[in-house]
């Protein structure tokens, strides 16, 4: 582990009280500028993975390029993130999906209330929800801009308002558009979220790109649309554990990683870190 993080035990309490922690350590503004390039390009290339808002046309999200582009391949070995999924996760993990959401200003549309481990569990056939989500803004993150916004301790309760298979037309199941789009194929109702937000609380994942934050495959989260002048690109790797892989995976490789080896840790030269000053870092 990192020598960086020398409160691993503790951020890992803290992760498995709340299902999510911010980690004290972020990535320096030269490898989140390399990154933030790298992307840009990468969107511009006409792909299957490179998916458009509804409306708009805009990019909303491109998914799976660690397959192909060197620099994100580096950032999922990047010892500190790896590090931190195994003691999260507690073992050897591998990349199951990596993605960059791009709320783009003013275009940006909404994830409704959801949890992950449903799209991964209903229709991937992952096993358990072992697995955690490391995500890192590529922009900096403000409530005006669409920031990530979880309920802490819903990753306890279980999948929640699962629709019956009966009621899950074809159209849907079938359909990964339904996983990556607004119109989400399997949400939490407005009210349970409500409820859930009144009892538990909300937390709003906030900070200058480069932030860390961790959050479990079970948390209730949402985001808002983007109405504001700032585009909010976040990068999320979910690193899964290498023992908890689907055995029969049909979605596309780009939503679903069939490379289950687990990964080992190595430091890139364009992928520094640094310690943010001191008062920067709100706790976990
Ligand atoms: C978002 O990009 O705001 C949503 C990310 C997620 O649901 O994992
Ligand atoms: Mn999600």
């Amino acid at each position: 582990m990192s020598a960086l993080l020398a409160d691993v035990a503790e951020l890992k309490a803290a992760y498995d009280r709340q299902g999510w922690c911010r980690i004290p350590v972020r990535l320096d503004t030269d490898s989140v500028e390399h990154l933030r390039r790298r992307i840009d390009l990468l969107c511009e290339q006409d792909r299957p993975d490179v998916v458009r808002e509804k409306e708009s046309g805009a990019v909303r999200g491109i998914h799976g390029c660690h397959a192909y582009d060197d620099l994100c391949a580096a950032l999922v070995r990047h010892p500190l993130l790896l590090g931190l999924a195994e003691e999260l996760v507690g073992g050897p993990v591998y990349a199951y999906q990596f993605k960059v959401n791009l709320k783009q200003a003013r275009e940006g549309a909404a994830w409704p209330w959801h949890q992950d481990f449903a799209f991964w569990h209903e229709e991937d056939g992952m096993p358990q929800d072992r697995a955690v989500n490391i995500a890192v803004p590529l922009d900096d993150v403000h409530a005006g801009n669409g920031p990530l916004v979880l309920i802490p301790g819903t990753h306890r309760l279980g999948l929640l308002d699962l629709p019956q298979r009966e009621e899950q037309g074809e159209r849907e199941r079938g359909d990964w558009r339904s996983h990556v789009s607004a119109d989400l194929a399997y949400t939490i109702s407005g009210g349970r979220a409500e409820q859930l937000g009144r009892e538990l609380g909300r937390q709003t994942l906030l900070g200058p790109a480069g932030t860390v934050h961790a959050f479990h495959p079970s948390i209730v989260h949402a985001s808002s649309n983007n109405s504001s002048a700032d585009r909010r690109a976040l990068l999320l790797i979910t690193y899964n554990a290498v023992d908890n892989a689907p055995a029969r995976p049909t979605r596309p490789t780009f939503l679903v990683s069939r490379d289950t080896e687990a990964i080992t840790p190595e430091a890139d030269p364009r992928l520094g870190v640094e310690v943010p000053a001191v008062g920067a870092t709100a706790g976990p």
